[in-house]
């Protein structure tokens, strides 16, 4: 069975991006099959998996437009080969677009679940990596996926609507879109090594979610390698296999691979 995670939080610059692509490249790592979906159209994942948004054709955009214009969309087209063994759906700007299309489109939650449905089979894992909303293309991603895993900045745990994706998720639950959801784990990021102490953190999350949420064991410190990585167009493990970060993102992977939310 494939997992389809879906790396969601409403809130901008969490890691949702690096988070995609290095748990990407870590799974890939363990010989899992494993598709990386750019479902923003900043197209941050395909330029971090060292791909140019404004250069590839077809996109995700061009399989969502004609799947909604009633043609069967070409999902394996826009389907590329990364260098780091795991394959690329990219995004491009014009993907925008898609959600004022999607507004006027029947069953307009699950045409990326419909879309999805014809490579799940060639994969073990699909990530997606959504935009900082709670807009259509993430209520899409949400329908799709088997659980979601959500990146919490480390200082912003006690801010207002911190965890506004949570009960987006609760609805999509209860609407029967995706009664199945699973939470995959908040994972705590960018956390300042000087300050976090995981016991405190652990009950920061508990009071924000509520008790009973699980949480990754593993913490993303800061590091400057991350946005290094960015720049070069390769995911941490690749582009410094040996710094913390990439450790981290390898612990995540095994964290992953422990969970049965199958
Ligand atoms: N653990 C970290 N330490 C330091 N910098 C990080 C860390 N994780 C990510 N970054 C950097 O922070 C910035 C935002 O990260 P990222 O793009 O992954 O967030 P995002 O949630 O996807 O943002 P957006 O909401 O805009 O899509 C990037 O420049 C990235 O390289
Ligand atoms: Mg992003």
């Amino acid at each position: 069975m494939t997992r389809i995670i879906a790396i969601a939080m409403q809130k901008g610059g969490v890691g949702k991006t690096t988070t995609t692509i290095n748990l990407a490249a870590a799974l890939a790592g363990l010989k899992h099959r494993v598709l990386a979906v750019d479902l923003d159209p900043q197209g941050n994942l395909t330029q971090h998996a060292g791909f140019d948004p404004e250069q590839l054709s077809p996109t995700i955009y061009d399989a969502l437009k004609a799947e909604l214009d009633g043609q069967e969309g070409n999902v394996r087209a826009a389907i590329y080969e990364s260098k780091e063994g795991f394959d690329l759906l990219p995004s491009q700007p014009e993907l925008s677009l898609v959600e004022l299309s999607l507004m006027n489109t029947l069953s307009r939650e699950r045409v990326l679940a419909t879309l999805l449905e014809s490579v799940k089979g060639n994969y073990d894992f699909i990530l997606i990596d959504c935009s900082p909303s709670l807009g259509l293309l993430v209520i899409n991603a949400l329908t799709a996926a088997t659980s979601v895993l959500v990146p919490v900045q480390t200082e912003y745990l006690a801010a207002r609507g911190a965890f506004m994706v949570l009960s987006t998720i609760e609805t999509i639950r209860r609407k029967k879109l995706n009664p199945g959801l699973k939470i995959e784990g908040i994972l705590l990021t960018m956390a300042d090594t000087r300050t976090t102490l995981s016991r405190d953190i652990q009950e920061a999350v508990a009071h924000q979610f509520g008790a009973g949420q699980r949480i990754f064991e593993t913490i993303i410190r800061r590091s400057v390698r991350f946005a290094e990585s960015a720049v070069a167009g390769q995911s941490i493990l690749a582009y410094d296999p040996k710094t913390p970060g990439a450790e981290a993102y390898r612990k995540v992977a095994r964290e992953v691979l422990q969970h049965e939310t199958r």
